[in-house]
């Protein structure tokens, strides 16, 4: 695992951008995506370059359940406003959290990644230290699954939210085992909310109770931390 550290999410976006623009160089076509506070300054980095992404595929890691697409908390939304409407891909997948039939939705997203092996995957991490949406406890063998949010989550999601209430219970999220067979990680973390996470993930044991912990298995991880998020490591 490599980590690089920047001074802020600024910089990180900066840092991103330019392993992001390697791999593209080098052929890479298919990227898993993210979403929350953290790719934000990376997905600008994209927006504001002269890259063309219209014969590449995106593969969003998750998606809130029973949220329509213009809500503007949905994920769909959100990699429209911050990406997809600037810089038109070839494909966008990401799960459909209104599927009425979720385990055949399940299914299906474990096929498209399948049939896309991941060329880049882009993470954050959680204050508890989830990918995607595996929250503490998930398996690590898992592949796509619907998922009930952890507390931990939900609530800092909510900022988000005009209240708790209104912050989705469940998820579909890919799972730990297909974030695993992407062939590169670029994980990124800012802020001093994550500085617990990130030093258990980089120094602790390898154990399901801290999802990113299984990072340090992977053969090609690039972390990029702020001070405040590597303050701890
Ligand atoms: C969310 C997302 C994750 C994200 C994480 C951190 O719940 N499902 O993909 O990495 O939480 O969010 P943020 O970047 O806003 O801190």
């Amino acid at each position: 695992m490599k980590i690089i550290k920047v001074e802020d999410s600024l910089e990180g976006g900066k840092v991103a951008f330019d392993l992001l623009f390697e791999k593209l160089a080098a052929g890479a076509k298919t990227l898993g995506l993210a979403t929350g506070s953290t790719p934000i300054t990376l997905y600008q980095e994209i927006v504001k370059s002269d890259l063309d992404f219209s014969d590449m595929i995106s593969i969003n890691l998750d998606e809130y359940v029973g949220l329509p697409v213009d809500n503007d908390q949905s994920y769909d939304y959100f990699m429209r406003e911050h990406l997809f409407n600037a810089k038109p891909f070839n494909q966008n997948f990401l799960p459909n959290g209104l599927a009425e039939d979720l385990d055949a939705e399940v299914k299906r997203y474990d096929a498209v990644i399948e049939n896309h092996p991941i060329d880049v995957q882009v993470l954050g991490i959680g204050r508890n230290g989830h990918i995607g949406f595996n929250e503490p406890g998930t398996s690590f063998d898992i592949t796509t699954h619907l998922v009930d949010l952890a507390q931990d989550t939900i609530e800092a999601n909510s900022r988000f939210f005009d209240s708790i209430e209104d912050v989705p219970k469940q998820a579909i999220s890919m799972g730990i085992a297909s974030i695993m067979k992407s062939k590169t990680i670029l994980l990124l973390a800012f802020g001093e909310g994550k500085a617990d996470a990130l030093a258990q993930m980089v120094n602790g044991p390898v154990t399901e109770n801290l999802p990113a912990s299984i990072l340090q298995n992977h053969p090609d991880v690039i972390v990029i931390a702020d001070q405040a998020a590597a303050s701890k490591l």
